[in-house]
Formats: C-alpha cells, structure tokens, sequence
C-alpha cells in the first residue's frame, strides 16, 4: 500500500491559458512512515520545473528557470524550510489520516454471479460485485485456474452510493470449459489478505435454492387447484329446473 497525501497549489487554472501550480506529496509504503519521502513540484504547463526531494535533501532543477531557482534556494532559507517539511507537514498528517480514513475502513460484500448464460452465439457472463465499501479505492479482477485474466473483463467506475459506502461491478466473459475454476478477487484496505470468491458452476446455491422452492411453489398449486376443482365438482348441486305454471 502506497500512501500519498498531496497538496495542490494551483495559482491559475484556466482551460485555455496557462498553468502554474505547485504539488506536495508525502509518500510511504507502510503505515509506521519508515521511508516517508517528501516530493514538492512546481510545474508549468504539464512541465515539472523544480523539486525538493527529501530523500536527495535540496532542490533539483530540470529547466533554466528551474536550474537558477535551485541554486538560489539552496543557499536561502527555502532550502532550510523545506527540509522540516517532511516531519512538520507529512509525518503530522498522515497518521491523521490514516485515523480518519483508513482505520474506518468498511469491508465490501461481495457477490458472484452469472449474468447471462452461455449460447451458440455468446459466451457467459459472470458479474462480480463488492457493496457497501469504504473508502472508495479498490480492485477488483479475476482468477481462472490461478492465473489473472487480463481481457474480457469490464469493470465499472467505483459508484457512490451517496452514504459514504461505495459499490463496483465487475464483467467476465467466458467460455465455460468442464473442470476449470474461476474466481473473483477483490483487494481493499478493509482487508490484509485478497478476498477471493469462487465460482460454484453454471448454479450457486441460492440459484439452486430459488429452483427448488420455485418448482416446489409451482407442483403444491396444481395438487391445491386440482383438489379444489374435485371438491367444487361433488358438493356443487346439479342445477335444477324451476317449472313455472
Ligand atoms: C527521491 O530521491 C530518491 C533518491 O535519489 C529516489 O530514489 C526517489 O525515487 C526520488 N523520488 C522521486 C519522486 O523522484
């Protein structure tokens, strides 16, 4: 896991000028902040012009004007100012954030099924999808017989549910072959550990569950209408005649 906490200064944004902005990232690949970098770019256009990297410990620059402001704020009190950033701006805000965010953490449900069944003329579509999550990013990708499938597969954005959770539906298409097992992972910091969903076959059990009760429903509602027409037949009167005179 990657953690950046970046700070945009933008100075003009506009779609048809020019523009100048300033980026701070703290980056670290472990919650205890042991490599924490901090990374400050300006750029101009989409061009980076000058940064400090804490890890080299002085500003670099890529352009003329980058080159010159380097060498003077090297020697100024910019140099100085951005040294005590790594401890001053990301060694006091990340932990905040990870309190706020990532220990609040809310795993996904997950759910695997078969979207469309497969025909001559198209393969089957297996959907798998994680409701109710946060925060929102998270991957989502398939297993056939271990290996990670990398076509045939659509993937929605990460939907907001407009709650805080977030959900995200995953497509598989696929010729299903005898024997072959397929299964849907799903990676989140909710989770140390991928969370890996297996496909049960053309049925899952509550497919299977739904069937039965559904035949079952359909079998006892004959036997009842059946039963009932008998009963209607032998206790209804015959009709009779009224004569007049
Ligand atoms: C910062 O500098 C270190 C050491 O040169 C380097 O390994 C790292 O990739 C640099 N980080 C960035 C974002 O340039």
């Amino acid at each position: 896991m990657i953690l950046i906490l970046q700070l945009l200064l933008a100075l003009s944004l506009r779609a048809d000028g020019y523009n100048h902005y300033r980026v701070k990232d703290c980056v670290s690949s472990s919650s205890d902040l042991s490599d924490l970098e901090f990374i400050d770019t300006i750029y101009f256009n989409k061009d980076p012009y000058i940064r400090f990297n804490s890890t080299v410990g002085e500003f670099v620059g890529f352009t003329e004007l980058g080159v010159k402001n380097a060498e003077r704020w090297n020697k100024g009190p910019e140099v100085v100012q951005e040294r005590a950033e790594v401890d001053r701006y990301c060694r006091h805000n990340l932990p905040l954030y990870y309190s706020h965010i990532l220990d609040k953490a809310v795993k996904p449900k997950i759910r695997l099924r078969l979207e469309k069944h497969a025909s001559s003329s198209h393969p089957a579509m297996l959907m798998c999808s994680a409701y109710g999550y946060y925060p929102p990013a998270i991957y989502v990708y398939w297993l056939r017989d271990g290996k990670k499938v990398t076509g045939d597969v659509v993937s929605t954005e990460e939907m907001r549910d407009g709650n805080w959770y977030y959900q995200i539906h995953s497509h598989l298409e696929y010729t299903p072959t005898s024997g072959e097992k397929i299964s849907c992972v799903v990676e989140h910091d909710s989770s140390k550990e991928p969370i890996i969903i297996d496909w049960e076959g053309s049925f899952t059990d509550s497919d299977m569950n739904k069937i039965i009760v559904g035949a079952s429903g359909f079998v006892l509602g004959i036997i009842l209408s059946t039963a009932g027409f008998i009963y209607y037949k032998k206790t209804s009167p015959g009709q009779t005649l009224i004569q007049q005179t």
